[in-house]
């Protein structure tokens, strides 16, 4: 068995007593802040092009915001680690960034699909980060979590606008069948050694395998019912796990 550890209260631990803590529960919040650090300014870079790819200037307006928000979310992780006195470099660079954004997004209909699936995905993460015990991350977790909603709504009415022609409904369909398996794998893996020291650090309330069940049963009936696109009800034929610890996942 784990060693029992105390709860610790919804953003009660503050950046001077953050080196006081156990040194599990730091290097889990270190992990989690670095990967936001390294991938929210590489996920920036990567939206970039999607400004001019955008059909009309509403979009083009709306996904620079987005762009502009992604590097906002990188300075944001980063004052956490000035906050600690830590450099963001050596750490973000030994962790790398999310396998999220291995995948090239290639066009505006990648673009929108991306938003609208796996935006949700990291969404569906700050949910549960926004109740954990460090008070630096929590914040952080909760201003980021509002402007996700916001790279979702703008990703729901892309694909809503692609929807409207044949072409765009081709284009969904191929961009759905791209970018779900990578939302999916965003979860981290089945059975993962991580996930359950998270959860007893009070940092993530939910397993992977929950989580991504839960996001499944979300996405399917959007995509089905609103997109018109099928899926299998079963997300094994979609999407399986390796079974360990992801590396560079959540
Ligand atoms: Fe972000
Ligand atoms: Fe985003």
């Amino acid at each position: 068995m784990q060693n029992v550890v105390e709860k610790l209260d919804a953003g009660s631990v503050s950046a001077k007593d953050f080196h006081q803590q156990d040194p599990e529960f730091q290097e889990l919040m270190l992990n989690i802040i670095s990967i936001h650090v390294a991938s929210e300014l590489y996920g920036a870079d990567c939206f970039e092009k999607s400004i001019l790819r955008a059909p009309k200037p509403e979009f083009k307006m709306r996904m620079a915001k987005t762009v502009m928000e992604e590097y906002g979310h990188h300075l944001r992780f980063r004052m956490l680690m000035d906050e600690l006195g830590l450099d963001w470099e050596e750490y973000a660079y030994r962790k790398g960034h999310l396998t999220t954004f291995n995948t090239p997004i290639d066009s505006w209909a990648d673009q929108v699909v991306f938003l609208a699936l796996v935006d949700r995905a990291a969404a569906h993460q700050f949910r549960q980060f926004v109740h954990s015990p460090y008070g630096p991350f929590q914040k952080a977790c909760q201003e980021t979590l509002k402007e996700e909603y916001g790279h979702v709504g703008l990703g729901m009415d892309g694909v809503k606008h692609l929807l409207q022609s044949e072409e765009g409904r081709a284009q969904v369909q191929s961009a759905v069948r791209k970018w779900l398996p990578v939302g999916l794998q965003s979860f981290g893996g089945d059975a993962s050694k991580r996930n359950v020291s998270y959860r007893r650090w009070g940092i993530k309330q939910d397993t992977n395998e929950n989580m991504r069940a839960a996001y499944y049963e979300q996405v399917r009936s959007i995509i089905t019912q609103d997109w018109g696109v099928e899926l299998p009800e079963d997300m094994s034929e979609v999407w399986s796990s390796d079974g360990d610890d992801i590396e560079r996942a959540y």
